[in-house]
């Protein structure tokens, strides 16, 4: 089992090492880790953000487990050597096509919720969301109207890319609550005539999950008003940006929550996947011991159940990273003082504890 971390910049290297004390912790016999540079980091020792070895690494892992990127003294440099030209170049090389956000409520954190503290307790979904397609992947320019310059963007999706995602998203359903809402404009765009016709069909090959259709604005609403009907949230690139980042603000602090990014490729083990943190690098509490690294922890834990096979391992993870929240070794994101390290010491504790 072979494992590339890359760290990268700002925080992502100091709840990498928390994550890294956990799976250390879980002694993993025949485990492999390899170590790139990636982001800002990458970018001053290589004059690259994402040099050719960090990618030859990656694609020759079962996993990434992957830090953040966003090195503030990179921000003058031409777009191609931006830290961040490093997440999206891996999840194209890669081919990471599906995005999984899970979003659920932790026991004692409901009042953190900008939700009143019920709603907040009954959140427990995921956000299924196509990774390489629609209109941030369509031929996009610029040209004169009547109006002055005028930008377009190409929007499509074909029935293939569809399916791909649409069985991600049932097959995880089938593991959870088994109801999916696919979510869509279908009432007034051709790519979600498409998308939900799609879908559909390919609902016929999983009966036991049940199946919804709603227009994204009124999915936007109805995560507010009432989140816990939803179980997985079925969606394209663009709705589904901003659905995940809607749901996660919706549970808490953004250090919190954790994501996976699946290919097709099998490792023999489980899918190759790429696993980060939704947060990045966090420049204004870089080096100071306040990140927290929970959301680093949960992508283990994602990655040990996707791509390694490792479900009990990943529960194992979870349980501890939960009870630790629910002792209140919080970090200042969460209105306590436990410093990074201090978290990821009491979540290998936890993990100790329970067999
Ligand atoms: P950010 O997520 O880095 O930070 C937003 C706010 O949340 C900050 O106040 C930060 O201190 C706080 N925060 C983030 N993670 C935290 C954690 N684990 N514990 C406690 N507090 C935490 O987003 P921002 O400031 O918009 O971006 C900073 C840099 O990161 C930019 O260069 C951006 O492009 C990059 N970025 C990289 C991502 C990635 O690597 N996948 C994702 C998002 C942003
Ligand atoms: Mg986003």
């Amino acid at each position: 089992m072979k494992i590339a971390v890359l760290a990268g910049d700002g925080i992502g290297p100091e709840v990498t090492r928390e994550a890294l004390k956990v799976l250390d912790a879980l002694s993993l016999p025949g485990l492999v880790l390899f170590e790139g540079d990636v982001g800002g980091i990458a970018y001053k020792r290589h004059g690259h953000p994402l040099p050719a070895e960090t990618l030859e690494m990656a694609r020759a892992a079962d996993a990434v487990l992957f830090g953040a990127v966003g090195d503030p003294e990179c921000d003058t440099l031409p777009r191609e050597h931006r830290p961040e030209q490093a997440i999206l170049g891996l999840r194209s090389e890669l081919r990471l096509f599906a995005n999984l956000r899970p979003a659920a409520g932790f026991p004692g954190l409901e009042d953190l919720s900008p939700l009143k503290p019920e709603l907040a307790r009954g959140i427990d979904l995921l956000v299924v969301r196509e990774l390489n397609g629609d209109v941030y992947f369509g031929k996009k320019g610029e040209r004169d109207s009547a109006g002055g310059r005028e930008g377009w963007d190409d929007m499509s999706y074909n029935e293939a890319e569809v399916r791909r995602i649409a069985h991600t998203g049932f097959r995880a359903a089938q593991k959870r609550r088994k109801k999916l809402t696919s979510v869509d404009k279908a009432n007034v765009l051709e790519t979600s005539r498409i998308w939900r016709e799609a879908v559909i069909k390919v609902a016929a090959e999983y009966p036991d999950v049940e199946l919804d259709h709603m227009y994204v604005d009124n999915a936007a609403m109805q995560m507010v008003r009432s989140p816990g009907q939803f179980d997985v949230v079925l969606t394209g690139n663009l709705f589904g940006d901003i659905l995940s980042d809607q749901a996660s603000a919706c549970v808490g602090s953004i250090g919190l929550l954790a994501s996976a990014s699946l290919g097709e490729r099998q490792t023999g083990f489980g899918t190759f996947g790429l696993y980060e943190p939704i947060h990045g690098s966090a420049p204004d509490i870089t080096g100071q011991g306040k990140a927290n690294p929970i959301a680093a922890i949960l992508s283990l834990a994602m990655l040990l159940r996707h791509s390694l096979g490792r479900e009990e391992e990943a529960n194992r993870i979870e349980r501890a990273a939960a009870k630790t929240l629910a002792s209140e070794i919080r970090g200042a994101d969460l209105g306590g003082s436990a410093s990074t390290g201090e978290i990821g010491d009491a979540v290998v504790r936890n993990l100790l504890s329970i067999s």
